[in-house]
């Protein structure tokens, strides 16, 4: 007899096959030209004005903010986006009243502590202790940087974090770091989550200023 714990574990791959194959026949959709590189911030020291240097830095920021490993997870709806084309989640789970999914579908029911790989070439199944969606005051997707640097910085819409807490979030959470170890078959956003934390302080040390747009 299978032991309990593998076969809820090959429940999952089943599922998870599946719905991996389903993915597959949308495939041919637009892809989206990603960067490896992230400047540090010595690189924005030429820039003599303080808050021309902040917009700049927060810009090079972008380049994670609004990669697909981030905003697939800071959706516009109450579902989170698959792939590098942000495509909506299959099979359609929904927020849920704590980010975890509905109770008939929750996150953890497939998604895992840490990534699975299928094996081969078939890609993963990411995976984190404890994957969620962010609320719905933290959505990123179809919004421009400037509006999402204005939100960052709000209290009302960021969680309540002060800069300071905002800054450690991008240093040293977990949901964040994932976007650099994204499992097999997903491009992970560009430089390393310590210079991201290392621009976020830049940015902030030079008045935290927004773009326009
Ligand atoms: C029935 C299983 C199942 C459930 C339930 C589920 N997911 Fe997924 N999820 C998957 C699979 C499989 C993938 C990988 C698809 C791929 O990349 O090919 C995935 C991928 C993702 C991705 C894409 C990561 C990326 O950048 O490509 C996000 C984000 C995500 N899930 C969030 C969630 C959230 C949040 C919940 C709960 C509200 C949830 N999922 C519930 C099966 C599930
Ligand atoms: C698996 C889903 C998931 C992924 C992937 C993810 N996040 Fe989040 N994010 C969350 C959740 C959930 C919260 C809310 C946590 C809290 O407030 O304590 C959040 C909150 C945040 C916040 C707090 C403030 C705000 O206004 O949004 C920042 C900043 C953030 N995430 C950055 C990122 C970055 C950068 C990436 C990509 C490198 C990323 N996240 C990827 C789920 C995710």
């Amino acid at each position: 007899m299978i032991p309990k714990a593998n076969r809820k574990l090959s429940f999952v791959v089943a599922i998870a096959t599946a719905v991996t194959s389903l993915i597959n026949m949308g495939a041919g959709q637009q892809i989206f030209a990603i960067s490896a590189e992230l400047a540090t911030p010595a690189e924005f020291e030429s820039i003599s004005d303080k808050s021309e240097r902040a917009i700049a830095i927060f810009n090079e920021m972008g380049k994670v903010l609004q990669h697909p490993r981030c905003i697939n997870c800071h959706p516009r709806t109450d579902r989170p986006n698959q792939g590098d084309n942000m495509r909506p989640h299959i099979p359609p789970v929904a927020r849920g009243p704590d980010g975890l999914g509905k109770p008939a579908m929750r996150c953890t029911t497939c998604h895992g502590e840490k990534n699975f790989s299928f094996g081969g070439d078939r890609g993963s199944l990411p995976g984190h202790d404890v994957w969620h969606l962010a609320p719905a005051s933290m959505a990123w997707e179809d919004r421009s940087l400037g509006e999402i640097c204005e939100q960052l910085k709000d209290p009302a819409r960021n969680g309540g974090r002060t800069l300071a807490e905002l800054q450690e979030h991008n240093a040293e959470d977990g949901l964040v770091g994932w976007g650099w170890s994204p499992g097999e078959g997903r491009e992970a956003v560009p430089g390393s989550q310590e210079l991201f934390g290392a621009l976020t302080a830049a940015w902030i040390e030079n008045g935290a200023h927004c773009p326009d747009s």
